[in-house]
C-alpha cells in the first residue's frame, strides 16, 4: 500500500492508502489525509489542492491539461494538483510554503482544514 507523507503547518502527517487512491477524494470522505489536506473544487479548477512533490514524483504520470493550465511554470518547481493524481506509489508532498499567489486563487470554495 502506498505510504503518504504530507507536510502541512510545519508537521508531517503520515498514512497509508490503497493503490490508485485520490487524496482529495479521501479527504472528502474524512479519511487520511483529512483534515490536513487543503483542497477546493476537486476538479482541477481552483488549485487549492496544489502540493509540492518532495519525493516520488518520478512515479506520477505527466501533468494533465488542467494541471498545466492551473500551475503553469510551477510544474517545473515540482507543483502538482492533488485532485488530479491517483497515487500508486509512496509519495511525499508538501502544502507548506506554497506560493501565496497560487494559494490565494480559487473559485470561492474553501474546505481548508
Ligand atoms: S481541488 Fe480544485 S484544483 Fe484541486
Amino acid at each position: 500500500m502506498p505510504k503518504i507523507l504530507l507536510h502541512k503547518n510545519g508537521r508531517i502527517h503520515e498514512g497509508e492508502v490503497k493503490e490508485n487512491t485520490n487524496l482529495v477524494v479521501r479527504a472528502g470522505i474524512k479519511q487520511f489525509p483529512y483534515p490536513n489536506l487543503s483542497y477546493g473544487c476537486g476538479m482541477g479548477k481552483c488549485a487549492k489542492c496544489a502540493c509540492i512533490v518532495i519525493r516520488g514524483g518520478e512515479q506520477l504520470p505527466a501533468p494533465n491539461w488542467k494541471e498545466k493550465k492551473q500551475l503553469g511554470d510551477k510544474l517545473d518547481e515540482g507543483y502538482r494538483l492533488a485532485c488530479q493524481l491517483w497515487i500508486e506509489h509512496d509519495i511525499e508532498l508538501s502544502q507548506d510554503n506554497i506560493d501565496p499567489a497560487l494559494a490565494a486563487r480559487g473559485d470561492g470554495i474553501t474546505r481548508i482544514a
